[in-house]
């Protein structure tokens, strides 16, 4: 399986479970993102009212549900999770809406997978705290109107352009998570050493975190693998070496990338700035759309590797640069 896989497998999910932050302190970088919510939760529990409902856009593994969250915890209230493929008739919303108790956080994880038609259900829902729900059909339907309780919603997703403009819209807070920087990945992998009680020294986080693609998630995942590489050496700290050995073993290059990074630049190093559409890279490397756009891309635009223009994508000269190494060290 490969590292930025967007799928998490058995118990992964524990494993990150375990490790999730207990409380903002605990919860490494995003430091404007806190910084505001700190603020609109203060001021939300002054007047005693729920929280505005709020947006999370951003790759995979970066902290959305983490942040979903420790919003509950601080606002002193409790958190149903659900996810938007898993909402496919009107009656599951109006069951998980009716369920809810007043002050709750309904969390909807990838919210721009709700059909148009649950999408309705939840505009009074969120605006009015109203339901309303239509029964019969024909001449006879009539519509039932029912009070909910105040709630918050805080919905997820990792495709800011998918979520229709009306629901985007009656959202009070939007936020867009950003990569992290290497100092803040190894401030995690060392938090997640302590917990796991295997210190990894200063210098070993942070090549670990150098090859994490700004993911808090991909370098918990290389920390659990390297992790296996010093216990069978019978080590009880990580060390540098044993990192970086761990690391060339895996696969993972000195940029975090992998054979489908590579892959994907390569293919737009030798299109030679003619622009390639999302459909023709996914042909070409026999992958999703989604999981292209999703999980391989934003990493490589956001540090500048490849450019989205209207026409389609094209390679920086930082992918030719890269490319040229990789090719010369034998790596590709
Ligand atoms: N800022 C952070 N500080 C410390 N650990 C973090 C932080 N953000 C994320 N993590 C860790 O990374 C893991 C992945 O985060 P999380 O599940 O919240 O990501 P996500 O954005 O919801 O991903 P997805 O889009 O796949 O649902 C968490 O279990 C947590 O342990
Ligand atoms: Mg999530």
């Amino acid at each position: 399986m490969r590292i930025v896989d967007i799928q998490r497998f058995e118990g992964e999910d524990s494993f990150e479970q375990g490790l999730r932050p207990r409380s903002f302190r605990e919860y490494v970088g995003q430091e404007k993102i806190k910084g505001n919510l700190q603020v609109f939760i203060e001021a939300a529990k002054q007047r005693r009212e729920p929280l505005d409902h709020i947006l999370f856009f951003g790759p995979p593994g970066l902290g959305k549900t983490t942040l979903a969250n420790l919003i509950a915890d601080q606002m002193g209230t409790t958190i149903k999770t659900t996810a938007a493929p898993m909402i496919e008739k009107s009656g599951d919303l109006a069951a998980i809406l009716t369920n809810l108790q007043e002050g709750e956080i309904l969390f909807i994880d990838e919210i721009h997978r709700l059909s148009p038609a649950i999408e309705e259900i939840l505009y009074p829902a969120m605006e009015d705290f109203r339901l309303d729900i239509v029964v019969g059909s024909g001449p006879a339907a009539q519509t039932i109107t029912i009070d909910l309780p105040p709630f918050t919603l805080i919905a997820a997703t990792t495709r800011a352009g998918m979520i229709s403009a009306p629901l985007r819209d009656r959202f009070g807070i939007h936020f867009r998570l950003q990569f992290y920087t290497p100092h803040e990945l190894a401030q995690i992998l060392r938090n997640a050493g302590r917990r796991l009680a295997i210190p990894i020294e200063e210098d070993a986080a942070l090549e670990i975190a150098k090859r994490s693609r700004g993911t808090p998630r991909i370098a918990l995942r290389l920390l659990r693998r390297v992790r296996d590489f010093a216990q069978v050496a019978g080590e009880e700290t990580i060390s540098l070496q044993r990192a970086k050995e761990a690391l060339e073993a895996l696969g993972v290059d000195e940029h975090g990338f992998d054979e489908l990074d590579l892959r994907l630049l390569q293919l737009l190093v030798e299109a030679k700035g003619r622009p390639l559409g999302l459909a023709t890279i996914a042909a070409a490397l026999s992958e999703d759309e989604g999981t292209i756009e999703d999980v391989i891309e934003p990493y490589l635009l956001a540090n500048g590797y490849i450019e989205r223009t209207a026409r389609g994508r094209i390679a920086t000269p930082k992918s030719y640069e890269l490319l040229k190494c990789s090719v010369q060290r034998g790596l590709f």
